[in-house]
């Protein structure tokens, strides 16, 4: 039947590429035995002034993550002053559409206003104010969306390249500890609540190895962490279908669930050597890192189908261990990598194009689930 059905919505897919969303085999349908299949959502999809958008959020997708609005910049601007309109918005779409409800994120030393460490002279605040902080924030926004909010990015990005500890004003101030104390506030917040530890490049050898001793301590001192998030912000090349299998099978022998939170992969050409996805890196715009303003040549369209078809067959080899695939947006048009690591760029990292309209890396990623259930 899984397998029947399967065929059948691909078949509908491939017979109508490119038709509207809603005559077509959709994410969720055909990985409805694998993984949850979701994507970060902006203002307008969930206050619904994006129609297309927000049609295929509901038509594809049964996870969403917020983009932006639940970083701490955005749901807690001022010392106590904390902005909830949109964050329940968010949520209210959500769950009103029977969605597994991402929190993102509590504990990020980007997006976070300066004050938090601060005193009123701006000096540094003392660990125990930090602390008392961090389990303030952590109460209040997790507390609100008890029962309604599923899982929770608790800590991102807190490594470097090289495995060892970021140092974010957070470890500067607090110590090592205060990954164990978000997840342990997060926990007392809503104990059911899945929580994650969230970040990029653990493909990559060194910083995977960082991430692994993280988790172990964490497990070891009991902390409920649910899953390792990876966000997978993809190249055409980068990362191998082998670094990409080693990895979920790495955390997945931990013991946890692996998450894909925040899958995209960049088409455009690299503005330097780095290929991290460290948000605060920008380059110039130059007419070279910008050569498909006027569309995508139909041979890198077929890679970038290729290559989500490729790493979808990784996912699905790992279906027990991964819980959910989230893209980051829903169509080109949201995505950040317009804007990112070079303001105002044309990009095409999704499988929807900026008309809403599916595209052929939609199809190949059908057609990899599609071929996956007869294996
Ligand atoms: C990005 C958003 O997409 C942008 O709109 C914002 O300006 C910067 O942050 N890793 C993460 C996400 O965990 O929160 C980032 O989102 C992308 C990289």
């Amino acid at each position: 039947m899984r397998t029947t059905a399967r065929i059948l919505t691909a078949l509908l897919a491939i017979a109508s590429p490119g038709a509207n969303v809603f005559a077509q085999a959709t994410l969720k349908a055909v990985f409805a035995n694998d993984f949850l299949i979701g994507a970060s959502i902006n203002r307008a999809q969930f206050f619904e002034e994006d129609k297309i958008g927000a049609a295929i959020v509901k038509t594809h997708f049964n996870t969403i993550s917020p983009e932006n609005i639940l970083k701490w910049e955005s749901v807690h601007p001022k010392p106590g002053q904390y902005a909830f309109e949109a964050p329940d918005r968010y949520v209210d779409f959500g769950v009103k559409n029977n969605m597994f409800v991402i929190g993102h994120t509590l504990v990020w030393h980007n997006q976070t206003p300066k004050w938090v460490f601060e005193d009123e002279k701006g000096k540094p605040v003392t660990g125990d104010v930090l602390l008392s902080r961090l389990r303030d924030h952590i109460l209040t926004v997790v507390g609100r969306y008890k029962g309604r909010i599923n899982g929770w990015d608790v800590v991102n990005e807190a490594l470097n390249e090289d495995g060892t500890m970021r140092q974010t004003p957070w470890l500067k101030i607090i110590g090592e500890g205060y990954i164990v104390k978000a997840f342990q506030y997060a926990h007392q917040a809503d104990p059911k609540a899945e929580l994650y530890y969230n970040d990029y490049s653990l493909e990559n050898e060194a910083k995977r190895a960082g991430a692994i001793a993280l988790i172990k301590k964490l497990l070891a001192q009991n902390i409920p962490v649910k899953a390792v998030g990876l966000q997978g912000h993809d190249k055409l090349d980068w990362p191998s279908v082998d670094q990409q299998d080693a990895t979920i099978t790495a955390f997945a022998d931990l013991g946890v669930k692996v998450n894909i939170t925040e899958l995209d992969i960049d088409v455009l050409p690299s503005a330097s050597q780095y290929r991290g996805a460290d948000v605060t890196v920008n380059y110039d715009l130059r007419e070279k890192l910008n050569p498909y303003k006027n569309g995508l040549p139909e041979a890198i369209q077929a890679q970038l189908a290729r290559r989500y078809a490729d790493l979808f067959r990784v996912f699905l080899k790992h279906r027990k261990d991964i819980t959910r695939v989230t893209f980051w947006c829903v169509k080109d048009s949201d995505s950040w990598l317009n804007d990112w690591p070079v303001r105002g760029r044309t990009s095409y990292p999704l499988l929807f194009d900026r008309q809403g309209k599916t595209k052929s890396a939609f199809e190949a990623v059908i057609e990899a689930a599609a071929k996956s259930s007869k294996d």
